[in-house]
């Protein structure tokens, strides 16, 4: 079976990505964002590939299913695994889990904290706490920090495994963007506090991205030991135009899909669903992509290139199917069964197509469903 749209995914630019993080801190440790299947690349070849390959040996995912697909698919391979906000903690039956498959849940607010301290299989488990210090959306108060201090002493707690926080604003300047300046400034005191009370912090980490890449949060410079990139690990910058950033990174992605159907047109002819009439003469060229792979109505409007001419996504996007209006230039030129690349042809064409359709890289790659086929490349 041949199939017509597929994502590619080069391994060889997500190993350049992870070394350029290394090269930025050689002393940081990579807790690798893997959540949403590895921002729709494949979790599972993602993750095997970072551990075998590049020696990545913890993972971020958000859903306790997440990280037991993860554990269960890589039972062979040595790895630690954070589950960040939907942990279930609640359901008892997902204690089970968290003992016996070696996963831990980032802990958000006191009463999972107390649950951990007070449930006897629990004693030794690892404590890994989130605070909130301006995201304001998972995580531990900061006014609450002396009572958690005093809860993990009372239970004879005297170290945490990873001590978390997560910036709101990592695409913007991480020295003039006043919530970085202050969410930076709490973690300190947060860690700072639990230090001078006598516990210790085995594992720091703050920095996403977008603060990565403009060097905040490297161990060299602010002592935290770990990194937790996700977006640029698969290419994409996170940060503004205007900030400066320290990372170039090779887009892993290539979403291609196949010319169905060419037909020239006239000026007024009309296309597809609800007959939107074409701008001039002109050339439409059907792709084998629509909603029903993840690619949506909304992105009607946004131009794509093929063999050097500008095409216009023309009308309503169907389920299976979207028309690319083209001017009477490529009339000969652009052909049926052709592949058809999407983004990651020419540089920028993903940051293009993402600022036109008013998304997000994290967005049109996550929005990709499984009908188009993950392939993956290795040199
Ligand atoms: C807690 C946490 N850390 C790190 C990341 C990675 O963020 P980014 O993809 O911007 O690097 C995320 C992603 O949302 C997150 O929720």
């Amino acid at each position: 079976m041949k199939f017509r749209s597929r994502l590619v995914v080069n391994l060889d630019h997500l190993a350049y990505n992870i070394n350029q993080i290394k090269k930025l801190s050689p002393q940081s440790n990579i807790l690798f964002m893997i959540k949403a299947d590895g921002y729709g690349h494949g979790m599972i070849p993602i993750g095997r590939f970072a551990i075998t390959e590049l020696g990545i040996r913890e993972f971020g995912c958000a859903t306790l299913g997440e990280a037991l697909k993860l554990r269960e698919e890589l039972n062979e391979l040595e790895f630690d695994i954070y589950v960040f906000s939907d942990i279930q903690l609640e359901l008892l039956e997902n204690a089970d889990i968290y003992l016996k498959r070696r996963i831990m849940p980032v802990i958000s607010n006191v009463s999972e904290l107390d649950y951990i301290l007070h449930t006897p299989e629990f004693k030794n488990f690892p404590i890994c706490l989130k605070f909130n210090t301006g995201m304001n959306r998972l995580g531990l108060d900061v006014n609450d920090t002396p009572l958690i201090v005093n809860k993990l002493k009372q239970h004879g707690r005297s170290s945490v495994h990873h001590l978390i926080s997560h910036y709101a604003n990592a695409s913007s300047d991480m020295n003039d963007h006043k919530i970085n300046v202050i969410q930076r400034s709490s973690f300190e005191e947060i860690k700072k506090f639990f230090r001078d009370s006598g516990i210790t912090l085995e594992r720091t980490s703050q920095s996403n991205s977008g603060a990565i890449e403009q060097k905040t949060g490297l161990h060299e410079i602010s002592g935290d030991t770990h990194l937790r990139p996700g977006l640029m690990v698969y290419g994409p910058s996170s940060i503004n135009a205007d900030v400066t950033g320290h990372f170039k990174g090779k887009l892993v992605s290539t979403l291609e899909t196949y010319i169905l159907r060419v037909f020239e047109v006239k000026k007024g002819e009309v296309v597809g669903y609800n007959s939107t009439p074409c701008p001039e003469d002109g050339l439409i060229a059907i792709l084998a992509i629509g909603y029903g792979d993840g690619f949506f109505n909304r992105y009607s409007g946004a131009h794509l290139y093929h063999k050097g001419f500008e095409g216009v996504i023309i009308g309503r996007v169907s389920m299976d199917m979207t028309h690319i209006f083209f001017p009477k230039e490529a009339v000969n030129h652009i052909k049926a069964h052709e592949i058809f690349t999407i983004w990651g042809g020419v540089p920028g064409d993903l940051q293009k197509f993402s600022s036109e359709t008013k998304t997000i890289p994290y967005e049109l790659f996550c929005a990709l469903l499984p009908r188009v086929p993950r392939v993956y490349r290795l040199n």
